[in-house]
């Protein structure tokens, strides 16, 4: 079968990768793809956010499965054009997206289904959002409703900082995504994400993954895309667990029940609270960098598993893990997620893959004509290793870091650290 891939980042290597790896698959396309994923696939040009184009290009290659990675495609509705020309598709349509496209939308869901979520105020006005923030005094968290590259999160531990996050959304700082403000209770504990396949119906939950969304060591510094992760999550205990998995089948149940099809990645952020795990955010698509350690520990086929959600036949399969553990470590350009430069040589890589255990997911490379490996974006590659044990899996990802090199080459060294030490390590 032929599969279209949408994305350019680590994520879509690693899902590139799983998929190429089925039997199932003849022709692998990735739009736009990048320097790793022309190894495992054919990286086309192609507008990955307009629907018609997807659905066509997709028609015209016969493909069988179209697979959507990040969420601006889910949200203008590609996923929607693609089943109507009748392929199957991985991906919720534009309503389903909505978990992720507005916070007002998936907060209301939350409050429909009896989902534990942080209290919160929605606002479309900015004089009442501030005599609101007034009222509540800090802390308090100021979202922009719709989608921000994930800057559209101010987490105010001073009453200015709330004012001026509220100022700011409505300022136009987001476009329309701030014209809508939600304003959340400040929640404390661990973060864990908890991603579940699901097919509308059937819900199975992957593996427990965290992420290290601050750029600098010490989850200090400012918000990335991802500096890393690591799974299982060793902290969670089985009520935490349990109160996860029932976050995300309410959810579901709930879309089913308003008539919203979801067929794809839900991914549930949570926070563990000392009053239990509460959902931070919802993404309709898979975590970046969660799937670069996700998806590795999964041993059933993934375009099967695509195929069961794509077509509604999700209770057909059951999922199978693997029990080694799994780290990530994002190399960045130096200046990420501020200003950095692009086209630095990258050498090492082929070592690094040749240890054992190791796989390097591209996330911001690209290919020059002369065929040599370049910086292209402020995530540059996710170093990616498993082991037996959690400071196996790391020990070797960090191994495998340090042969690797370029210009500017820039990690945290403490991913999965504080989850090593324990559940006190948040205390301290
Ligand atoms: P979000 O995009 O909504 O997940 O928010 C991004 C980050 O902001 C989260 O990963 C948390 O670290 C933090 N955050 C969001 N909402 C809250 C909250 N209600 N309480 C504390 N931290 C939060
Ligand atoms: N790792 C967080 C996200 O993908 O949104």
């Amino acid at each position: 079968m032929n599969i279209l891939l949408l994305g350019s980042g680590g994520r879509e290597h690693a899902l590139a990768v799983a998929l190429a790896a089925s039997p199932r698959c003849d022709e692998l396309y990735i739009a736009p793809g990048n320097g790793g994923t022309a190894a495992v696939g054919e990286n086309v040009l192609l507008d990955a956010e307009d629907p018609a184009a997807v659905a066509d290009f997709a028609r015209e290659t016969g493909c069988g499965l179209v697979v959507i990675g990040p969420e601006a495609p889910l949200v203008v509705g590609v996923a929607d054009a693609v089943r109507a020309v009748g392929i199957p598709c991985f991906g919720p349509g534009a309503e389903g997206a909505q978990v992720e496209g507005s916070k007002k939308f998936s907060k209301e869901l939350m409050e429909r289904a009896g989902v534990p979520t942080a209290a919160y105020a929605s606002f479309t006005d900015e004089a009442a959002a501030l005599a609101y923030v007034r009222d509540q005094g800090a802390p308090l968290v100021v979202k922009a409703d719709g989608l921000a590259a994930g800057k559209g999160v101010v987490v105010a531990t001073e009453l200015s900082q709330a004012e001026d996050a509220v100022r700011a959304c409505f300022d136009g700082a987001f476009g329309k995504a701030g014209a809508t403000v939600v304003i959340e209770e400040m929640m404390t504990g661990p973060e864990c994400s908890l991603l579940a396949f699901t097919d509308g119906e059937t819900v199975r939950p992957m593996c427990t993954s965290q992420d290290h969304k601050r750029a600098l060591e010490g989850d200090r510094g400012p918000n990335t895309g991802g500096m890393g992760a690591y799974a299982p999550v060793p902290i969670v205990t089985d009520e935490e667990h349990a109160a996860m998995v029932d976050a995300l089948e309410k959810t579901v149940a709930q879309l089913h029940a308003e008539g919203i099809d979801y067929r794809g990645c839900l991914y549930g952020g949570f926070m563990l609270t000392p009053a239990g795990p509460k959902v931070l955010e919802f993404n309709a698509r898979f975590g970046d960098p969660e799937t670069q350690v996700v998806i590795p520990r999964l041993e059933n086929d993934l375009v099967e598993v695509m195929l069961a959600v794509a077509e509604g036949r999700l209770s057909e399969v059951e999922l199978r893990w693997s029990d080694r553990w799994a780290v990530t470590v994002v190399l960045t350009s130096a200046g990420y997620p501020g200003s950095y430069e692009k086209g630095k040589v990258i050498t090492g890589v082929e070592d690094a893959e040749a240890m054992d255990d190791v796989t390097v997911y591209h996330a911001g490379t690209a290919l020059t004509d002369a065929g040599e490996l370049v910086t292209s974006g402020g995530r540059v590659l996710d170093v990616t290793a498993l082991g037996d044990t959690f400071e196996a899996a790391r020990d070797r990802a960090y191994a495998a870091c340090e042969k690797i090199q370029f210009e500017g080459k820039t990690l945290r060294h403490d991913i999965g650290l504080r989850a090593l030490r324990g559940r006190a390590a948040w205390d301290e």
